[in-house]
């Protein structure tokens, strides 16, 4: 299962995501937003770093103008690696080297075309492990230094 959110600005975005997920057989859950009307990217963003981390879904996808905001409050959620990608290029590194859990698209940014190849090679690319592994569990490291008990 796969969580979608998206502000405002990326909802057309989304819109679109989840047809092109669903075309492929995936399995979607969308938390908002459900129009173009104003709201709040974090309240969004956090929806759905919170339903990767519970593991109750999968991966996450997240949508917002340019992808910023969105992004930077979903990797406030402990165990949460989310990557701003522009190209297929940063897709496949964000899982082969970092092993991101949430990819982070702004609608500003990318069209449909780019955002669907981003999203294919996301979700085609295994994480490599080794030296990376090491480098990933620093990052929860530093996590662990400034969660509180
Ligand atoms: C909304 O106008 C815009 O600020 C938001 O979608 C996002 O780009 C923030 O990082």
């Amino acid at each position: 299962m796969i969580a979608i959110g998206s502000d405002h600005a990326g909802y057309l975005l989304k819109a679109d995501i989840i047809k092109f997920l669903e075309s492929k057989g995936l399995q979607v859950k969308d938390f908002g937003t459900n129009s173009c009307e104003s709201v709040d990217y974090p309240d969004f963003g956090q929806a759905v770093a919170e339903a990767v981390s519970s593991k109750e879904c999968e991966k996450g996808i997240i949508i917002c103008g340019t992808g910023i905001g969105i992004s930077i409050s979903a990797n406030k959620v402990p165990g949460i690696r989310a990557a701003i990608c522009t190209d297929s290029y940063m897709a496949r590194m964000s899982r082969q080297h970092n092993d991101a859990n949430v990819l982070a698209i702004g609608e500003r940014v990318v069209g449909p075309g780019v955002a669907f190849d981003i999203i294919e090679t996301w979700l085609d690319t295994e994480f490599l492990g080794g030296r990376h592994q090491n480098r990933v569990n620093k990052i929860s490291n530093i996590e662990k230094k400034y969660t509180v008990k």
